[in-house]
């Protein structure tokens, strides 16, 4: 894998993402304002109901172009079924779920307007609902799935979308005039849902712990078959899962596993220690050599990773750092090559949780 092309597909995959959600909420905006008649008779037409359409019509186009990116992406290794199917997904399979789901809806809303001759306008206006859903969906999916959901400026757009849009909501659902139709109960669900959404949002997606909840989210969070080539080479039986058979390097197929340990940094700041159990049995020790950065922090110069699973055990290094994700690449002594991303995230106290994925290079 080149760093210079994971890099791009990383970065493509992360932006298209933010676009698409961004012209999903200018698109829901633009409806809930054509419906709430903000619209001067000087305007013209297009500035409304057309500009509605193509804003839609965009926020589809970049999510292709997000989706073509999270399926090219070397890190997350993604098949084509994991990418249209939803619960698949090795990765965060629930959150990605999310994601599928409101990209089909998304299609057949914008479809359903060439229907709409045939289906009458109210059955149109019934199904037209189901763009809330896809905004919902969206929001949980990006919060859920995103590395950036912690950083403050994806946090300032997630609320900036969720308070433009309730606010525009709120004036449907309780407008002013008393004259007009007011619906207590959909605003009633609608503050609730909010709530339970922040509640969520603060105890979940923002907790460092939960990049491994995330893929834990659908059985084991790893493909079928594959976490056990790292459990099962432990001493573990793997739970009858394929791969990891006696006899076979447990690093000669793909795997994926869950990991947990510490992070400590040597008093001079020259070095740092990744000490983690990773699945059942397994063992990854990562030592880093550390520079002071021209930004404060601390830069990487060197690194000796030792990945250990029953009598065998995968030496390298690290090939790339981003975020918090780790490129590396490590060799048996019987001169297996193995390619590993590793996800971390680490505690203010140290303790690290993450994630270990391998595949024979
Ligand atoms: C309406 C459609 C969609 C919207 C608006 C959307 C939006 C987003 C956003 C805002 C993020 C967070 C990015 C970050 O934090 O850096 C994200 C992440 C992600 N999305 Fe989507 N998405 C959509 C559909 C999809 C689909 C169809 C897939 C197919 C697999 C997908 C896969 C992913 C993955 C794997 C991530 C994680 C990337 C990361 O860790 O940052 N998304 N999406």
């Amino acid at each position: 894998m080149s760093p210079a092309w994971s890099s791009v597909t990383w970065d493509v995959a992360r932006a298209g993402g933010f676009i698409a959600y961004l012209l999903l909420t200018a698109s829901v905006a633009i409806g809930l304002a054509v419906s709430l008649k903000f619209r001067s008779p000087n305007w013209p037409r297009w500035l409304t109901s057309d500009l509605h359409r193509f804003v839609t019509l965009v926020a589809l186009v970049f999510t292709g172009i997000h989706t073509l990116a999270v399926a090219v992406d070397p890190f997350i290794g993604f098949t084509p079924a994991e990418v249209l199917v939803p619960m698949v997904s090795h990765y965060r399979p629930l959150w990605v779920a999310l994601g599928i789901i409101a990209a089909y809806l998304l299609i057949a809303v914008y479809l359903s307007e060439y229907a709409r001759p045939r289906i009458g306008y109210a059955w149109w206006r019934r199904f037209h609902y189901l763009s809330f859903v896809v905004f919902v969906l969206a929001t949980l999916h990006g919060l859920g799935n995103g590395s950036d959901t912690r950083t403050p400026w994806a946090m300032a757009v997630y609320a900036g979308s969720l308070f433009v849009v309730g606010g525009l909501l709120a004036l449907r659902l309780w407008p002013e005039d008393p004259r007009a139709r007011r619906h207590p109960m959909v605003a009633a669900l609608t503050v609730v849902g909010l709530l339970a959404a922040s509640t969520w949002t603060i105890n979940g997606p923002l907790q460092p712990g939960w990049n491994l909840i995330a893929n834990n989210g659908h059985g084991s969070g790893a493909a079928p078959g594959v976490v056990s080539a790292v459990q099962g080479a432990g001493g573990t039986s793997g739970g009858g899962a394929s791969g990891g058979q006696a006899g076979t390097s447990p690093f000669a197929s793909p795997f994926q596993a869950s990991m947990q340990g510490t992070l400590t940094q040597s008093s001079d700041g020259s070095s740092a220690l990744l000490d983690a159990s990773v699945g059942q049995g397994a063992h990854l020790r990562l030592v880093l050599d550390l520079a002071p950065g021209d930004d404060g922090g601390a830069t990487i110069t060197g690194s000796q990773l030792s990945l250990s699973a029953g009598t065998e055990v995968c030496q390298g290094q690290i090939t790339g750092v981003r975020r918090d994700r780790i490129a590396a690449s490590c060799s048996t002594a019987a001169g297996q090559a193995v390619n590993l991303q590793i996800q971390l995230q680490v505690a203010g106290d140290g303790s690290v949780t993450g994630s270990i994925a391998g595949s024979p290079a």
